[in-house]
């Protein structure tokens, strides 16, 4: 084994980049035989000095992360800080100083990964992000690597915590959105300002990564529909159950059925019981992954907290150290198939329809032509009624999301139908 160490620079040492310090230190001996090197922590940037930061040797600490990853002598940058500024120019300035680098940002991965691809491949650098999504769960080498041979259809994953644990909390105590909300932030799931959870931002940026790498193109996060899940209501969850289902915030990327483009979006959808992502409950994540030759695969964890994220990151410590001692870098990006992002209308899914209705001869027969001159073809229909007025339920057989968008536009317009109260994807059939 080689006696000089790998040195490590750590970038934040909040909740991941505590753990990240702890187990180098708890784990030292079993990660450089592992390794085939010592690896040594060689410098801590963070914003605040005067914590206390147990087990963190107080002169390794700066607040010059500048200086640290422009030392010349780091051989790994770990970036744990989150954001876009100052990281991207961190890690850029990293790659320049001979260092490779290990992320766990989503959302800087999300929107700049090309150029920060790039600037690695320049350099000769290794570029790993693991824990950028879902948390513990190896899935950025699984289909970066293991995958490589096969050829990717689908992601459909569950890869927010937050979400998933007020929607699982709504499924299980009939609560609404406010109270589960209130319980996840009680818990300390949900952060103060949950907009970045639960309008889908966060679920957008893993679903743009994982949809770069199993497609092999470049998808950005401009590039993906995003809808949240505020608006899920109590009744929402009536019905997914009547039609035995529940309600999950999805990240789903997929090859179109010709094989010529792909699409990456987020938004909540009703997914039957029998399918396994229904039964990932709490603040868990899952991601289901379906191939040409592997077939239906699933990879379940974690996808947040401390400890968990650290886990990723000190695996792709571990890989990117041993390509320094080898002389290789890892694989890079892989952008070749450029494959065109398809806009949200032209996704084909099946949907269930909630409307207000007036409850008298004829309305039926109206609102099942404006799905026919739309081209939307009609699964079930369910109707109660009530003093004259009726709550309508239509699902439908798969139809693109302009026809259902067209649709929906229509009805609203007939006088018959008082409101449209709920549209949900039904996904995962
Ligand atoms: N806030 C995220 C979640 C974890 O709730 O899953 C970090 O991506």
């Amino acid at each position: 084994m080689r006696t000089r160490p790998l040195k490590v620079a750590l970038l934040g040492c909040g909740v991941v980049g505590s753990e990240v310090a702890r187990i180098m230190t708890t784990h030292a001996d079993d990660l450089a035989a592992r390794i085939g090197a010592p690896v040594e922590l060689a410098g801590v940037a963070v914003r605040r000095p005067g914590k206390v930061r147990e087990g963190i040797d107080p002169a390794l600490v700066t607040t010059d992360a500048t200086a640290l990853v422009k030392r010349g002598d780091i051989d790994v940058v770990v970036e744990v800080i989150g954001g876009i500024e100052p990281a991207r120019t961190l890690i850029t300035a990293a790659f320049e100083h001979g260092a490779s680098v290990v992320s766990a940002n989503k959302a800087l991965l999300a929107q700049d990964g090309a150029a920060l691809h790039a600037a690695a491949e320049e350099n000769g650098k290794d570029l790993y992000y693991e824990a950028a999504v879902a948390g513990a769960i190896p899935l950025i080498r699984p289909l970066r690597e293991s995958l490589a041979g096969d050829k990717v259809n689908r992601v459909l994953g569950i890869v927010n915590g937050t979400t998933n644990f007020i929607l699982d909390k709504m499924d299980s105590t009939g609560a609404g959105y406010q109270e589960a909300l209130d319980e996840a932030t009680a818990l300390g799931y949900a952060e103060a300002d949950p907009t970045a959870d639960v309008e889908g931002f966060d679920a957008a940026a893993k679903a743009a990564i994982l949809a770069g790498i199993a497609f092999h193109t470049r998808v950005r996060l401009d590039d993906v529909y995003r809808e949240g899940m505020t608006e899920v209501t109590a009744a929402d969850f009536a019905s997914a159950k009547e039609m035995g289902c529940t309600i999950k915030l999805l990240a789903i990327c997929e090859r179109a059925a010709d094989g010529a483009s792909v699409t990456a979006r987020v938004h909540p959808a009703m997914i039957p019981l029998s399918h396994p992502l229904a039964s990932v409950r709490g603040a868990y994540n899952a991601v289901f992954v379906e191939s040409d030759a592997a077939g239906q695969l699933m990879f379940y964890g974690p996808g947040a907290g401390g400890s968990p994220t650290a886990s990723a990151v000190l695996g792709d410590l571990v890989a990117v150290c041993r390509n320094r001692l080898s002389g290789a870098t890892g694989p890079g990006e892989s952008a070749y198939a450029a494959l065109p992002v398809s806009p949200m209308g032209d996704v084909v899914t099946r949907y269930h329809i909630s409307l207000d209705v007036a409850d008298k001869p004829g309305v039926l027969a109206q609102v099942a032509t404006v799905f026919a001159e739309h081209g939307v073809s009609i699964d079930t229909v369910r109707q109660q009624g009530k003093d004259g007025e009726a709550s309508l339920v239509v699902v439908t057989h798969r139809a693109s999301d302009a026809a259902l968008n067209g649709t929906v536009e229509a009805l609203r317009s007939l006088d018959t139908v008082r409101g449209v109260a709920s549209i949900m994807r039904v996904e995962g059939e």
